[in-house]
């Protein structure tokens, strides 16, 4: 869908484009909350948000093949560093929902 202002689809990638072309070296700090600092810029923002949607895109979903469909394995995970959602999320999925989910990418 095209913005009113601008004649070009208003899409994340396109804004992230922009940011890694114009903006590449420009500093971005983060203070963590452990209180460790952050510093990275839009080149490398760009870079790694462009390489986890191709680890996404290749290992997510693989119709057919639930083993190696990496968001099924987090779904039946119980370790809390890759369990989705997250293990201490307000709203966890029913068995039911997995079930669905699991005939889906079958
Ligand atoms: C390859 C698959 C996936 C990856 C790499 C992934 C990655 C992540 C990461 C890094 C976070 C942030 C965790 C944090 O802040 O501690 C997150 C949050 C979350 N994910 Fe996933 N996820 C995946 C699949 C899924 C699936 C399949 C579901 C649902 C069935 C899901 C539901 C959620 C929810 C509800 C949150 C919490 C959002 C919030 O705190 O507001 N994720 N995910």
């Amino acid at each position: 869908m095209l913005g009113k202002m601008q004649d070009w689809p208003l899409r994340l990638t396109r804004v992230l484009d922009h940011a890694a072309n114009v903006h590449s070296r420009r500093e971005i700090v983060t203070y963590e909350a452990d209180g460790s600092v952050n510093r990275s810029n839009w080149f490398n923002v760009a870079r790694d948000a462009r390489k986890f949607a191709r680890y996404l895109e290749a290992n997510a979903i693989k119709p057919g093949d639930l083993k190696a469909s990496n968001s099924w394995e987090r779904i039946i995970s119980d370790d809390a560093d890759s369990a989705m959602p997250p293990t201490d999320f307000k709203k966890q999925l029913t068995e039911k929902q997995k079930e669905i989910i699991k005939k889906w990418i079958e």
